[in-house]
């Protein structure tokens, strides 16, 4: 039977795409708000539309906390209505990177999310999240998960977009995953150093640049979210003289002034994918997330 796709009202470009690629049925649902701020979701056609059926629901979830109860209604409904199975397809996974407690005190959010959405989801899909300290999403995630990564596509971009490239890793951290686009790209990588000592307070060490002068530097990173790991880094390019960088991250979240003041760095060109909608998104990830989702709905069968 053809899985029902339920794209979130944000999620329903990718969930189009995904409808076609995967030849599925579109589920058609209405998601608002009541005056009083209470999440309204409703499943149009009500419990005919998914019965006995696989129920995929798409959502990306930059921004989560307003996002995430209507997507957990949606899911405990779609298990009501007798889904065989409900997934998430969830391009950005939100509350990876508080994956330790850093002061006294702090909510480890990273586990208490994985643990709230094993209880709605059956499976969920997602792209490159911030995996640091949590080695992998089955140590806290008590279902089924597969990770897509998007470094080819990364690599793919770089090589077609980016004459005689060099390739800048945030933090040592990323040093495997920079290695990787780099090696794809056919391009040689530094990586810098980093220390944060607030949200919006990076300073960064970058190594020796001199033999690179002739290159274009594209910096590289999972997320960008305050910017600043990627508007110190460009800031210290553009003091040593090198070519305008080029910035590209997997994640556009772009919060606050994020996008404008990295432009402002100096950055000559911005790319994201579109896990997160944003009018940067120049990848796109649509057939990358089709395999996991094959093998997520056939081990449903
Ligand atoms: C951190 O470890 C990540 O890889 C990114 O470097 C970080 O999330 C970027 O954040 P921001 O844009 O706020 O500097």
């Amino acid at each position: 039977m053809k899985p029902v796709v339920l794209g979130m009202p944000y999620s329903r470009p990718l969930a189009d795409q995904l409808t076609a690629l995967l030849g599925a049925e579109a589920g058609e649902i209405e998601v608002r708000h009541f005056p009083d701020g209470d999440s309204y979701v409703r499943v149009v056609g009500g419990s005919g539309v998914v019965n006995e059926r696989d129920a995929i629901i798409v959502a990306t979830l930059d921004r989560p906390d307003d996002k995430i109860l209507p997507v957990w209604f949606l899911a405990d409904t779609l298990r009501e209505f007798h889904a065989a199975r409900v997934g998430l397809v969830c391009p950005y996974l939100p509350y990876m990177r508080q994956d330790r407690r850093f002061k006294d005190g702090e909510a480890i959010t990273s586990v208490s999310f994985a643990q709230m959405m094993s209880r709605h989801v059956d499976w969920m899909v997602t792209v490159d999240p911030h995996l640091h300290r949590h080695k992998s999403l089955s140590a806290i995630y008590g279902v089924r998960t597969e990770v897509v990564h998007a470094a080819p596509l990364v690599s793919d971009w770089i090589r077609g977009s980016v004459d005689n490239p060099l390739i800048i890793g945030p933090d040592e951290e990323s040093e495997q995953w920079v290695a990787s686009v780099a090696r794809a790209a056919t391009a040689p990588y530094i990586v810098q150093r980093k220390r944060r000592s607030g949200d919006r307070s990076v300073a960064i060490e970058m190594p020796d640049t001199q033999g690179y002068r002739s290159k274009t530097p594209v910096v590289v990173d999972d997320i960008i979210s305050t910017a600043h790991t990627m508007i110190e880094t460009v800031k210290e390019l553009r003091r040593r003289g090198m070519k305008p960088p080029i910035c590209v991250g997997v994640h556009g979240i772009f919060a606050g002034d994020a996008f404008t003041e990295l432009e402002r760095a100096g950055a000559v060109a911005i790319v994201t994918s579109n896990t997160v909608n944003h009018e940067s998104n120049r990848i796109d990830i649509g057939n990358l997330l089709l395999p996991a989702i094959h093998r997520m709905t056939a081990a449903s069968q």
